[in-house]
């Protein structure tokens, strides 16, 4: 099947990223959002970055007004029903996802795709909640979405061969490197990176070496573009927090406790960029 238009839930951070690089490879899109202030700032940040698409010689003038034209922003969830895939990209929350899967499918065409860019839910769990399992898949982008390349591709146990051949087109039309990974908690990037940022973060605790001196280690020493607790704060860290808690109680294994520095942080609403204080301050 040949996927023309694509619905995204969610205007949040990994929402507009997502539409973004979706309507640089060429898709209509329609952002869903039910919040106006949501919707706009995401509209907006699209066309701030379709214009520096532009300014950076990825496209020409013409393609991103094009680009930006292929932009529906919608709280209507009869829009949806215009779109061939959707891809979900709210709250990272079980019944939040499962509850916007639910809302949605009465107004999708019966051939539709869903995926949920979820970093850290059973793909099989959200399948269930769904009418069509076999038409259900995780798409998982990375952050900051324009730049990173990759998108883990999990099949939860009943999708269908179709759906993941489907999945892996569009993924490669937004200009993004498909690898297929099994629905395993934390899937390959965050049963590896979360535990490198918890330690991190217990070695800051235990006065090993400062904020810097654990960031320089990493990026002077094995070359990471930053260091694990400013990504960390890039993440934010109660997405940080609920990921090692899913690894924590899902493989039942003392190797993945939370750092307690890391819950304090969060109980506290130090959570990193979003809110101006994580590891470091924002201005
Ligand atoms: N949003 C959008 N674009 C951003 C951005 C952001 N937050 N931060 C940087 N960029 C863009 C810049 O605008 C710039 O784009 P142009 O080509 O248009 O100039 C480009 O990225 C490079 O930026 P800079 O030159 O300013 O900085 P840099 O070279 O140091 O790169 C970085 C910045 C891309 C963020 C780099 O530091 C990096 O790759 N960091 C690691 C990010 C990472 O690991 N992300 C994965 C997080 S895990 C996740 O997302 C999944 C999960 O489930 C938790």
């Amino acid at each position: 099947m040949e996927i023309k238009a694509v619905g995204v839930l969610g205007a949040g951070t990994m929402g507009h990223g997502i539409a973004h690089v979706l309507l640089r490879g060429g898709c209509r899109v329609f952002l869903y959002d039910l919040s106006p202030r949501f919707l706009e700032a995401g509209a907006g940040r699209i066309a701030k970055g379709l214009a520096r698409d532009v300014e950076k010689e990825r496209l020409s003038a013409a393609e991103s007004e094009q680009a930006l034209k292929r932009l529906k922003a919608t709280a209507r969830v009869e829009d949806l029903g215009g779109a061939d895939f959707i891809v979900e990209a709210v709250t990272e929350d079980f019944e939040v996802k499962a509850g916007a899967f639910r809302a949605i499918e009465p107004h999708c065409a019966p051939q539709t795709i869903f995926a949920s860019n979820t970093s850290s839910i059973s793909i099989t769990r959200l399948a269930a909640a769904t009418r069509h399992p076999d038409r259900f898949v995780g798409l998982h982008f990375f952050n900051p979405v324009p730049v990173m390349k990759l998108v883990e591709v999990v099949p939860g146990l009943d999708t269908s061969r179709e759906t993941i051949e489907a999945a892996e087109r569009l993924v490669a039309s937004a200009g993004k490197t498909p690898v297929r990974v099994n629905d395993s908690p934390g899937f390959v990037s965050n049963r590896v990176l979360m535990p490198m940022i918890n330690e991190a973060v217990f070695c800051l605790m235990e006065g090993v070496a400062d904020a810097k001196g654990i960031d320089d280690v990493m990026k002077l020493g094995m070359n990471h573009p930053m260091g694990p607790l400013e990504l960390a704060d890039l993440i934010g860290l109660d997405v940080c927090l609920d990921i090692m808690t899913v690894l924590y109680e899902s493989f039942r294994d003392s190797k993945y406790r939370p750092c307690p520095l890391l819950e304090k942080m969060v109980n506290a609403g130090r959570l990193g960029c979003k809110t101006g204080q994580g590891f470091y301050v924002y201005s």
